[in-house]
């Protein structure tokens, strides 16, 4: 028979139970405590290594940099800081100068020329569309901004003839506001497939006024119907600049005209290539001549269009031979299909820019084409010029 155990009994047995738990859990929890407390000392000291080892590494890292300046400091002392010299206008003779489309190739080349001469040349580089109004101060204002070669105002042609029409009205309108001198670029693309040679300023054109040149063309010639209308009601001082082909650093390396073309060709060792017989003519001037040419136009007292362009002219073939001979004679020329309304032959008459202006081209062809190659070569090399098959094929 079971005896049930007493009071007393059952109150050792419930302590002794207690007892042995509190034992186990002291055993089981004690020891990981003392290891937690460990890894955590050591975590500690190492992290306290890190930052000394931080500290020394950053101090010695401004020991260097203050080495570094004080070498900068003293090379610089050494070292002559040359600018080249701008010449002092008072302010009688310097102007407030705005050239529209001065990031461009001519813009670009008028900029250094004018800001040299002392000009104020407003070059803060204004991000603006001329197809819309602009408000400035200024006393001179060269016009240049329009796309410039085929494939890029064949590009999106309605913005074409918007920037010539709308755009110049913009800049004339300005120039009246402000009473400024206004000078207007425009082209020898005017003149259109001229059945007169060489074009004289007098020619009036012979111009598809639908075919695929149109929108510049035509924009052109309407730019310049537009500045006469409003140099006569408004009673402005405009000058007119028909410019031909022109070349010279800076020109776009994908501007699909005929310079870069063959010289980027004869470059980059492809076949030069010549749309149609070759014997189509085409007259290219240095672009420091087209800039002295626009400098000297408005400040002359000259008020109808004058061409400027170099008058010796080379068929496009013997122009291929030149760029082969300069670049590398190994090139091949070859033959394409000709283009669409390319103008036979291109030659300006300069007679006006010599009678009024005293000016006429003084760079060589030889010697303008060396540093154009010079410069593309030096592109060529900076941007590793991948984009070189995508090079539009339309050209002058
Ligand atoms: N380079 C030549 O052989 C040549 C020949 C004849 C006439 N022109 C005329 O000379 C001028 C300059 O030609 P370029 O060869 O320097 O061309 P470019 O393309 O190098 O420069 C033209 C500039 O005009 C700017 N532009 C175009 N549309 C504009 C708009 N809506 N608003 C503001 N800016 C705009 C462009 O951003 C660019 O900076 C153009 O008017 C062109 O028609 C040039």
């Amino acid at each position: 028979m079971l005896q049930t155990p007493s009071r007393k009994q059952k109150q050792i047995i419930i302590i002794v139970i207690c007892s042995l738990i509190c034992l186990i859990l002291y055993l089981s929890c004690v020891p990981q405590s003392k290891s937690l407390d460990n890894t955590q000392t050591t975590q500690t000291k190492e992290l306290f290594k890190n930052v000394d080892h931080l500290h020394i590494a950053l101090k010695q890292a401004y020991e260097k940099i203050e080495d570094l300046e004080f070498k900068l400091s003293r090379f610089e002392t050494t070292v002559s800081k040359r600018y080249p010299e701008v010449k002092f206008l008072n302010y009688l003779r310097r102007k407030r100068v705005l050239i529209t489309g001065g990031a461009g190739f001519v813009g670009s080349h008028l900029v250094d020329r004018l800001m040299f001469e002392g000009h104020e040349v407003n070059f803060e580089l204004i991000h603006h569309d001329i197809v819309n109004p602009l408000f400035i101060e200024v006393d001179e204002i060269y016009h240049l901004a329009s796309p410039a070669s085929p494939p890029h105002y064949m590009q999106n042609p309605v913005k074409t003839i918007k920037t010539n029409t709308v755009g110049t009205i913009n800049m004339l309108g300005l120039a009246r506001r402000v009473n400024a001198k206004i000078l207007i670029a425009s082209t020898s693309e005017i003149y259109g497939d001229p059945d007169i040679h060489p074009q004289p300023e007098t020619y009036w054109g012979h111009v598809n006024p639908i075919g695929p040149r149109a929108c510049y063309d035509e924009g052109k010639r309407v730019a310049e119907t537009l500045t006469y209308a409003y140099a006569k009601q408004e009673n402005m001082q405009v000058r007119v600049a028909r410019i031909f082909n022109t070349f010279g650093p800076r020109m776009h390396m994908n501007d699909g005209r005929v310079v870069s073309n063959f010289i980027l060709q004869a470059l980059k060792g492809e076949v030069i290539t010549v749309y149609g017989s070759g014997e189509q003519t085409r007259s290219f001037q240095y672009v420091s001549d087209l800039v002295d040419g626009l400098i000297a136009l408005m400040n002359s007292n000259y008020s109808q269009p004058v061409n400027l362009g170099n008058p010796v002219e080379h068929t496009i073939n013997e122009f291929a031979t030149i760029i082969k001979e300069l670049v590398d004679d190994r090139s091949k020329i070859s033959h394409l299909a000709e283009v669409e309304d390319d103008p036979q032959r291109r030659r300006p008459d300069i007679t006006r820019a010599k009678t009024y202006l005293n000016w006429e081209p003084k760079v060589p062809l030889n010697v303008g084409l060396q540093k154009t190659v010079d410069y593309f070569k030096k592109e060529l090399q900076r941007f590793n010029y991948s984009r070189a098959k995508d090079i539009p094929e339309v050209r002058l």
